[in-house]
């Protein structure tokens, strides 16, 4: 199968208005949109989501902040799609992502930093598992 990644617009993203251009940098990019939906996320599936971090200080922040509103969840799919998103979505404190990083142009605070991108090969497989059923991921082909 092709390398698939998870990629979410956080709450302050959708807030903001800032769907339509996460989306068009990933189509713009040349990726390939196999999976999305909007939800408010169940405060189970985040504490599955975020279950490496339940120690860290901030984690109650961050169950808060991710359900604050609703999230744009994204499966998205293409060549070194794992680590070229990491990059495109920049470092995980805005201050230290690149300008052209969406976090880079879009955010000032790491705990209101735009979007989330699955971190490895496997952890995008367990999000994409987590969030989506196997039905409503799309395979599909150019036209040609
Ligand atoms: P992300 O990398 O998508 O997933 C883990 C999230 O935890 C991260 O984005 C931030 O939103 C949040 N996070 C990480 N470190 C901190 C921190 N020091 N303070 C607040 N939130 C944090």
């Amino acid at each position: 199968a092709k390398e698939r990644t998870l990629i979410a617009v956080k709450p302050d993203g959708v807030q903001r208005r800032l769907v339509g251009h996460v989306v068009q940098r990933f189509e713009q990019k040349g990726f390939k949109l196999v999976g999305l939906k909007m939800l408010k996320a169940p405060e189970e599936l985040l504490s599955q989501h975020y279950h490496d971090l339940k120690r860290k200080p901030f984690y109650p922040l961050l169950l808060r902040y991710m359900s604050s509103g609703p999230v744009v969840i994204m499966v998205w799919e293409g060549h070194n799609v794992v680590s070229t998103s990491r990059k495109m979505v920049g470092d995980t404190n805005p201050a230290e992502a690149h300008p052209g990083t969406i976090r880079g142009d879009f955010s000032i605070h790491i705990s209101r930093n735009v979007v989330h991108a699955s971190d490895s090969l496997e952890g995008a497989q367990r999000e994409i598992q987590l969030w989506f059923n196997s039905n409503e991921l799309m395979d599909w082909d150019s036209c040609d």
